[in-house]
């Protein structure tokens, strides 16, 4: 088994090596689709879990319509605007009342859950 697996490996590379070359190259291409870091894959379900009530509006967004569009944006830009509706820096009544019921672990998995999903509507 050795010997068959070795016989396709450039010479001069042992198995364990290349193996675990592989892995981390796996590892790198998966992180940014699957986050295998489990805390950010726990992130990410909070933040589908929460996404359900801003979707109920900002699903029905259209362009030039009043209701912007908050899939891809950039994670911090949109935490930061999240928490200028939460400290009523920003105007927006619904806003504001939905901001307020949200702390800064909800608003960081809702900006990783928005930057990365797809809008289905
Ligand atoms: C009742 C409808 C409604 C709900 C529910 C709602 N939003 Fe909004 N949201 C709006 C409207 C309307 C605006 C535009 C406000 C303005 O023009 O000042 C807005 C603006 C925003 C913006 C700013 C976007 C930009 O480009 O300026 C973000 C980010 C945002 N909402 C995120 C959320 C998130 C996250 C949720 C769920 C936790 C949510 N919204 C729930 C109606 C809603």
């Amino acid at each position: 088994m050795r010997e068959t697996m070795a016989s396709w490996l450039p010479a001069g590379r042992s198995i364990g090596a290349r193996r675990s070359g592989m892995i981390a190259a796996l590892a790198l291409l998966l992180t940014p689709i699957t986050g295998l870091n489990a805390g950010a894959a726990a992130d990410l379900e909070l933040g589908r879990h929460l996404s359900a009530e801003c979707v109920s509006c900002h699903g029905a967004a259209r362009a030039g319509g009043a209701i912007p569009d908050i899939f891809g944006h950039e994670p911090m830009t949109f935490v930061e605007v999240m928490k200028a509706y939460r400290d009523k820096r920003l105007p927006n009544e619904a806003m504001q009342t939905v901001a307020s019921r949200l702390n800064d672990e909800d608003l960081a998995a809702l900006a990783l859950y928005f930057a990365t999903a797809k809008k289905t509507n």
